[in-house]
């Protein structure tokens, strides 16, 4: 029986007493890429930020590789081989780009790679070779995205998680984003993506859980037929009861 690279169950995130979270539940195998879809509010973010261990001691329980990391600091969670590229990037705007990409490597487990996993991500993204010297706070807003996955990258995950790493971009951009992800898939690692664009993530991963109000709704795999009306359904099922009465 394979070892989840992550398990999450019965997870559920308070913002005081306001549940945003409310009891999911997936695991995620070695090698696969999971998409969690969902309207916006729906509690995609929180979801990877309570794994990632930003929002403190959350009820339920995640592991990864088998043992638990609930309540474990960002930090921690980074050195067992997990990497999040946040939603709006939080790259270091004063530092330059290569400084960016060396705090990317503190959380390596070991420095043995370091320089493949550099040049393999500045094979992915020339573009930050061309301005390794350059505050990256000066970089347009694709290149600042390519500068998050790459500094995920350079820490040399087993398991990248990708918070919406199109929102905003350039058709273009986005078309150099899902190359990267490629690439990563090829390299055998673990990704779990988040996205509003559903279809273009939904038709990449292996497998899809749509999610509305802090709930997964819909489980599939990329294989399945006939997917397109039931995310549409979800997602403006959604729309419709965020500004009525809810539909508990
Ligand atoms: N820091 C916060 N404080 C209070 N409420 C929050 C906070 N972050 C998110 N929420 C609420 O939690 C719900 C889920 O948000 P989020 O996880 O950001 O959704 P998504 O990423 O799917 O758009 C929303 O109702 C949002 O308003
Ligand atoms: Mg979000």
């Amino acid at each position: 029986m394979t070892t989840p690279v992550l398990s999450v169950e019965d997870l559920w995130v308070r913002y005081g007493t306001v549940p945003a979270v409310r009891g999911i539940s997936f695991d995620v195998f070695p090698g696969e890429v999971i998409a969690i879809l969902g309207p916006n509010g729906a509690g995609k973010t929180s979801t990877l930020s309570a794994v990632m261990g930003r929002l403190g001691r959350q009820q339920g329980t995640i592991e990864f590789q088998g043992e638990s990391i609930a309540g474990l600091s960002p930090d921690k969670v980074a050195r067992c081989g997990m990497a999040l590229v946040p939603e709006g990037r939080h790259i270091f705007g004063d530092l330059t780009v290569s400084e960016n990409l060396q705090l990317g490597m503190v959380s390596r487990t070991t420095q043995q790679g370091s320089d493949e996993d550099l040049g393999w991500a500045l094979d992915l993204f020339p573009i930050l070779d061309d301005f390794m010297g350059r505050q990256a706070g000066l970089l347009s807003g694709g290149q600042q995205q390519q500068l998050a996955i790459a500094r995920a990258l350079v820490a040399n995950p087993e398991l990248i998680l990708l918070d919406e790493p199109s929102l905003g971009l350039a058709p273009s951009i986005i078309d150099i984003v899902f190359k990267a992800l490629d690439s990563i898939r090829d390299r055998g690692r673990t990704i779990v993506i988040v996205e509003q664009r559903a279809v273009r993530t939904a038709a990449f991963a292996d497998r899809s859980f749509v999610i509305a109000n802090g709930e997964i709704r819909l489980t599939f795999n990329r294989s399945d037929e006939g997917l397109p009306e039931d995310i549409a359904s979800v997602y403006f099922g959604a729309q419709e009861s965020s500004d009525g009465d809810s539909a508990s």
